[in-house]
């Protein structure tokens, strides 16, 4: 077990219609110290990319992509959730469906801030369905830049999203991959993966 994965088994609490409960240490109350092993294990899986920005979404990918971008020494730029449609033309705009919230929201970043000479690692906190990642890889060609790979702290193997940006034949790292969790027992089950700490 990685030290993420000791994490979630420690702190984390399964709660039923299969969600897992982090807020203690990675999205809302965030470990520091966890977030710089997470930002160093980031940097030494994509160390041969020649990586020029992070780009994640607003809320909790924030956090985390900041001690990213900080290992790679690039900025780091988060998408926005906006309800806003008056954009065109200063903004590259994606719609963002969510199966979890049953909603949809059109994520913006300034035309300013990604351009075709960008080489960009995506960053998330969780995927689930793999839609908050689409959104941004979408956003990232609107721009013409290039997507050198995508890093997720925890991804729900059990969910689609995983298998859909891999089969698009893009790298993604997902530190910690949970097969399957169980309410009533509170287990946690890991996929093997290879060992990094
Ligand atoms: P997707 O982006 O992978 O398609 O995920 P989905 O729509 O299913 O999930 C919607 C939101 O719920 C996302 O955050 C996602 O990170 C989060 N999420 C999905 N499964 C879990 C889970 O088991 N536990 C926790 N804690 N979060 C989960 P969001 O609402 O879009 O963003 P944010 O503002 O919270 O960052």
């Amino acid at each position: 077990m990685n030290f993420l994965e000791a994490r979630i088994v420690r702190d984390g609490v399964v709660k039923p219609g299969n969600v897992l409960k982090v807020d203690s240490f990675l999205n809302h109350q965030m470990d520091i110290a966890l977030m710089e092993e997470i930002g160093r294990e980031f940097k030494r899986r994509f160390a041969d990319k020649p990586v020029t920005k992070v780009l994640t979404i607003e809320a909790s990918g924030i956090g985390i992509a900041c001690f990213v971008a900080r290992e790679f020494g690039v900025p780091m730029v988060f998408a926005k959730k906006s309800k806003s449609i008056n954009i065109e033309g200063e903004m590259y705009v994606a719609e963002v469906e969510s199966f979890t919230h049953k909603n949809r929201n059109q994520v913006i970043v300034s035309r300013k801030f990604l351009d075709a000479d960008d080489h960009l690692l995506i960053i998330d906190d969780f995927l689930a369905n793999g839609c908050a990642l689409q959104g941004l890889i979408s956003i990232a060609e609107s721009a013409g830049a290039t997507v050198e790979g995508l890093g997720i702290v925890i991804e729900k193997g059990f969910q689609i999203g995983g298998r859909v940006i891999r089969n698009l034949g893009y790298q993604l790292e997902s530190l910690a991959i949970v097969d399957a969790m169980d309410a009533e027992t509170g287990t946690i089950t890991f996929r093997e993966q290879p060992q990094w700490d």
